[in-house]
């Protein structure tokens, strides 16, 4: 029988509820009070009451499904803190794809990053909680636009950020991520480089390195928001504030930044230098989640949002397991050359 999206939800939420104790109780609270200490600090008790439950449930289920939780840095914090097995930055999160024992990967992310796990892991069960979390980087570049690419700029090699689909991937001759463009760059053979898809970033890469880059214009629909004016507008409430920005930022929103990184290379800065007030140019939830461990530091939260990241839910992390849908599959013929493209990265930035 042909059931329409909202039908489905209806019958996933009525088959959980009869499977689960997913109502609010005390006995959730109390079974999650450990994880709960953790995020405190940025959610409320009366929140934690309706996530608790689900915390419990999945926590309990992954065992049994022999399945682990990879979860980018961008999910909110009841996902970072509350079931993630491993969370970190794309760099990370692709190299623990390829060390998790458990035969399920559960990715809380978006579509690229469960493909990459997948690439990784042919043999194993990717799922994704909900499949139409995209990325603007990843949707503007397709295999065909590399081949045009490579036509204008004979010889030049091409390095896709990972933020690309299986098929660009596979189309380019090595990847690259927030935390390891530069490295990346500079290793290539030859004078020019074709990076793709992140304009911002390959401007930005272009003004650390002696290659001559050329890019995509392709742009990351959070980092894209912020503007140099806003960024210097929090200088002059606080000039001791601390600036740290994602390399995704134009440029010129880079140029006002103390500190410029990857996720988790954000994260470890405010980790270890603690700043007594800092602003996050990065997606919302980063901040939320450093902030839960670090009362010390004052978070100021311009809040831009994925709505990609955003599709990965406590409700769908759980169907997901107990359904083992959303699978994530990429074709035969992609998996070798767009793995050879990621592994060629994760050696050389092993090479530091
Ligand atoms: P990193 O976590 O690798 O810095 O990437 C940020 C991002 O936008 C992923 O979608
Ligand atoms: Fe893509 Fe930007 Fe969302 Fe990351 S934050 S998934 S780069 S749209």
């Amino acid at each position: 029988m042909f059931m329409n999206a909202d039908t489905r939800l209806q019958a996933a939420r009525a088959e959980m509820a009869a499977t689960y104790d997913l109502a609010p109780s005390a006995a959730a609270m109390r079974d999650t009070t450990a994880i709960y200490a953790r995020v405190a600090r940025v959610i409320p008790a009366a929140d934690w009451m309706i996530h608790a439950p689900y915390v419990r449930a999945i926590n309990a289920l992954k065992g049994i499904k022999d399945a682990t939780i990879l979860a980018h840095n961008y999910m909110t914090p009841e996902i970072f803190h509350g079931v993630a097995d491993v969370a970190g930055d794309s760099l990370q999160l692709a190299i623990e794809a390829t060390k998790v024992p458990q035969q399920v990967i559960i990715q809380c992310g978006v579509h690229f990053m469960a493909e990459t796990s997948k690439i990784l892991n042919p043999s194993k069960t990717v799922l994704i909680p909900d499949s139409r979390a995209g990325c603007s980087l990843a949707a503007s570049i397709t295999a065909d636009d590399i081949a045009t690419l490579r036509a204008q700029y004979p010889g030049a090699p091409v390095v896709s950020y990972v933020n690309t689909t299986a098929a660009v991937k596979a189309a380019s001759d090595i990847c690259c991520t927030s935390s390891n463009a530069v490295q990346i760059v500079d290793a290539m053979d030859g004078d020019t480089v074709i990076m793709t898809p992140d304009g911002y970033l390959a401007r930005n890469v272009a003004k650390q390195t002696k290659k001559r880059i050329v890019w995509w214009e392709g742009a990351c629909i959070v980092h894209e928001r912020f503007t140099p004016e806003e960024i210097r507008a929090y200088r002059e409430a606080d000039p001791t504030i601390a600036i740290i920005a994602h390399p995704e930022c134009p440029p010129n929103v880079v140029a006002e930044a103390d500190f410029t990184g990857s996720t988790a290379a954000m994260i470890n800065w405010v980790r270890k230098n603690k700043p007594a007030k800092v602003v996050m140019v990065t997606e919302c939830s980063m901040s939320d989640n450093v902030a839960a461990e670090l009362p010390e530091v004052e978070f100021v939260r311009p809040c831009n949002i994925c709505p990609h990241m955003k599709r990965i839910t406590l409700e769908n992390i759980l169907w997901a397991l107990h359904s083992g849908t959303e699978e994530v599959t990429v074709a035969e013929h992609l998996i070798a050359p767009a793995r050879a493209a990621v592994e060629k990265m994760i050696a050389l930035s092993a090479k530091g």
